[in-house]
């Protein structure tokens, strides 16, 4: 089945999708974007995703390309073009494709905002890797100051990504003075004496809507939840540690820099905060 992907209006095969070379998205990462989660060919969480991108574009200037209730329709039809039953849908916006390079912005009247999404089937629910849970390694955190715009520069997440990969491990968190910020592409917890502890919000880190849906589950359930920076010394001493994104949902984490964290093997509150997650969402999905 050719996957079909939509591109600024029309539903296209994914072989005929095409987008200009002058795009700022390709030439500048003007550009921001969104992965929302799909279950029983259902969204997860459509308008905490909606309104995280109405303020990443307004932080940038750039123009919406559609209504929020434009852009659920269209989420719906690529699951439904696509039988999408689980995986996930990514969105970008870009601020168009203006008649040469120019470093200014294009008058937003004369060069309209571009749009894509396209599906990505994987199975997500049913992870062999929540089983398991990953290993970490720590790096120095390189990336812009406005973390909390979910733009589309993930040159530097992609090189930790790749650190992690030489290393063995799975993934990266980063480090600012000492302190997490969070994962290549995902948010980080710790848990220690049954706290569970996660940085608090601020331009230092996106905002991760999964991150706000399990806090708040949490607390339902009467967990204790401290929103304060931890150091990675602290991470490497903690009981247990997870990451949650879109992706992911709720992900142990067994080793920090070689160091195993408890028994080694995914922790309880991990687990709790996941099988929550899942049965929480799916009752919200749309
Ligand atoms: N990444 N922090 C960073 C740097 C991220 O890139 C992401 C999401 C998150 C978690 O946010 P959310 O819970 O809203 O997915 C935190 C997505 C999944 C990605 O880039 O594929």
């Amino acid at each position: 089945m050719t996957r079909i992907v939509y591109v600024n209006g029309d539903y296209v095969p994914e072989d005929q999708a095409k987008v200009s070379v002058f795009d700022r998205g390709f030439l500048f990462a003007d550009g921001v974007y969104e992965v929302t989660s799909v279950l029983e060919g259902k969204l997860l969480d459509f308008a905490g995703h909606a309104r995280r991108l109405e303020r990443s574009l307004s932080e940038l200037d750039m123009a919406a390309p559609v209504t929020m209730d434009e852009l659920l329709e269209i989420h719906r039809e690529l699951v439904v073009r696509n039988d999408l039953q689980e995986g996930m849908i990514y969105l970008q916006v870009t601020r168009g494709a203006d008649a040469d390079r120019d470093f200014a912005f294009p008058d937003p009247d004369k060069v309209p905002s571009s749009l894509v999404l396209f599906t990505q089937a994987k199975s997500i629910a049913d992870s062999p890797a929540a089983k398991t849970g990953l290993k970490v390694i720590s790096i120095e955190d390189q990336r812009w100051a406005r973390r909390d715009i979910k733009t589309v520069q993930l040159l530097y997440p992609s090189m930790g990504k790749m650190m992690a990969k030489a290393a063995g491990c799975d993934d990266a968190w980063m480090i600012e003075d000492g302190h997490v910020t969070e994962g290549t592409s995902n948010n980080a917890y710790i848990v220690k004496d049954g706290k569970i502890i996660t940085r608090h919000l601020s331009n230092d880190i996106l905002h991760g809507i999964t991150r706000a849906a399990v806090l708040r589950f949490a607390k339902e359930a009467q967990m204790v939840v401290e929103e304060r920076a931890f150091t990675i010394d602290e991470a490497k001493d903690a009981d247990e540690a997870f990451i949650t994104s879109a992706s992911t949902f709720v992900m142990p984490v067994v080793e920090i820099d070689g160091a195993p964290l408890g028994d080694g093997t995914p922790g309880r509150v991990a687990a709790r905060l996941r099988e929550i997650y899942l049965d929480e969402s799916r009752k919200t999905a749309v």
